[in-house]
């Protein structure tokens, strides 16, 4: 799967744009504040359809404009598909995916799967768990749509439960009642734990196969899921309940529930060495590349297609040489790559667009 093609219309700095991508590596080389995040940003909220940068969707239309719309046309193995995202000033943002509309935002994911990198994603290591959660949630719910909606049905039961922590007047009350919504959590919460841990199952060796190699074999990444760790979903659903009922007394005194998948984490370390506290910023870096890489093989993997892969400003970040081993990494996938510089040294097969002033034009081959 690759995408074709990209048209964007009064979105963001950019009046109108139309560009055909290649199949592999694309360079969108341009200074400062001209457009190449914008450009990424397009396809991410058409893959996702939210954008990375914010919840405001309305600051995604060109300013003194009343509307926007993106359109993408993917190839896949055996046909093409066209989505289009309209967003309004005045109304919600909607969504056609071969000219029909689509009713919710669980129809779109995983249509056309990207891995996004960008500068701020170093916070997948950095900063804290919440974001850790969240790189689990979004890849899984790509992969498996009923993830998505098993994580909008937890937030509602957990918000439930929440309340009624809160609003109990006595804690005997409290007991008698909570009981309805221990067992409902517990039920939803256990098969998105265990859906968190295949996916770190899977993701773990081409992780740390891929960092080796980046790293020329100096650094050995190793990651874990840090929450409730067992075999099977009853497994885990009889020790969620357990701890609900352990927890009850201290959670009715906080008034929210301290124990499941909305308060695990994801340990990641470097020569045995937990980065999210102790790595250098270059190896927080490489770790979430690293990452990210492993997520495009774990798609490849499920779902027999290629997801693509979208890097904003990541090859500045790395030293020539574990830049050229990491363009080798990606060399089979289409990635949509931005930069301030790039040489064509570091790949010679690669598409190469100037972006200035909201205006891309594609570089002739030499
Ligand atoms: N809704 C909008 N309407 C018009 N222009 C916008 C809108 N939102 C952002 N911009 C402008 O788009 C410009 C380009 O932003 P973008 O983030 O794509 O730059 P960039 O090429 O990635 O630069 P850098 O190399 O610094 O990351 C910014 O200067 C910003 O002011
Ligand atoms: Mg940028």
């Amino acid at each position: 799967m690759y995408i074709k093609n990209v048209k964007l219309e009064n979105f963001r700095n950019y009046k109108e744009c139309n560009v055909f991508l290649e199949p592999k590596l694309n360079v969108f080389v341009g200074s400062n504040a001209q457009g190449k995040t914008n450009f990424l940003e397009s396809i991410y909220l058409s893959s996702i359809g939210k954008s990375p940068k914010t919840n405001k969707e309305k600051e995604l239309i060109k300013w003194n404009e009343n509307n926007s719309k993106v359109t993408i046309i993917v190839k896949k193995e055996y046909f093409e598909e066209e989505i289009e995202l309209y967003l309004r000033k005045d109304s919600n943002k909607s969504i056609k995916i071969n000219g029909i509309n689509i009713r919710k935002i669980g129809d779109l994911i995983g249509e056309m799967p990207v891995v996004y990198f960008a500068p701020d994603e170093i916070g997948l290591v950095k900063d804290g768990p919440a974001y850790r959660r969240r790189f689990m949630d979004i890849d899984i719910s790509q992969l498996n749509k009923n993830y998505f909606y098993l994580l909008c049905r937890y937030e509602k039961v957990l918000n439930e439960r929440n309340k009624l922590l809160k609003q109990t007047k006595t804690f005997e009350n409290l007991f008698e009642t909570i009981d309805l919504w221990d067992i409902q959590l517990a039920d939803i919460a256990s098969k998105i734990i265990y859906c968190r841990l295949s996916f770190i199952d899977s993701i773990k060796i081409p992780a740390k196969e891929t960092h080796s190699n980046i790293t020329s074999n100096e650094e050995e990444l190793t990651i874990n899921y840090q929450g409730i760790n067992l075999k099977s979903i009853e497994q885990i659903r009889e020790k969620l309940y357990k701890s609900y009922k352990d927890k009850l007394k201290s959670d009715y005194e906080l008034g929210f529930t301290s124990v499941g998948p909305h308060r695990d984490d994801l340990e990641i370390k470097i020569n045995n060495i937990d980065i999210r506290n102790f790595g250098s910023q270059g190896q927080q870096r490489l770790a979430t590349l690293s990452l990210k890489i492993a997520e495009l093989c774990l798609f490849e993997k499920q779902t027999g297609e290629k997801p693509i892969l979208l890097l904003d400003d990541v090859l500045s970040e790395l030293d020539q040489k574990r830049c050229k081993n990491f363009l080798k990494q990606i060399e089979n996938y289409q990635t949509i790559l931005t930069t301030t510089k790039f040489s064509r040294k570091l790949g010679q097969n690669s598409a190469i667009f100037n972006v200035r002033q909201a205006v891309i034009t594609k570089q002739k081959k030499v």
